[in-house]
């Protein structure tokens, strides 16, 4: 088995808050991720396919078609935007990192050829990141 990773950026603002909870529970558990104007954060995503080598065309997968699906149909609709208010996704679901990785996974599941396996990393921070593979 060969992988490819194909790495893409987006900014997007947000605000981790629980409906469920006091605002003073919110705020000592999520802290400054809890400030009520929101926050923005520079995400890098990592996209990794796995799966054999087509032999005829030597590829894992077209890189060009790969990075085609990830820009339409991750960085078009998250970048520039405040993820809690201007996306369906995160209405009634609080975009963590962890939240908005399985988001993109499922997203990308939809569009990659079944034949490949799907991971995801996610870095909110430098130093901070989720991985999801289903
Ligand atoms: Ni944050």
């Amino acid at each position: 088995m060969i992988s490819v990773t194909r790495k893409s950026h987006f900014n997007a603002a947000h605000r981790l808050h629980n409906t469920e909870w006091s605002d003073e529970k919110n705020d000592k558990f999520y802290g400054l991720c809890n400030n009520k104007n929101y926050h923005g954060h520079n995400y890098d995503l990592e996209v990794t396919v796995k799966g054999d080598i087509d032999p005829e065309s030597g590829y894992l997968v077209d890189m060009k078609v790969l990075s085609n699906i990830i820009e339409e149909n991750i960085c078009s609709r998250f970048d520039h935007k405040n993820l809690n208010l201007d996306t369906s996704e995160f209405k009634n679901l609080i975009p963590t990192a962890e939240n908005i990785a399985v988001v993109i996974w499922s997203i990308l599941r939809e569009k990659i050829d079944k034949k490949l396996e799907l991971s995801i990393r996610l870095f909110e921070t430098p130093r901070n990141f989720v991985e999801y593979s289903g």
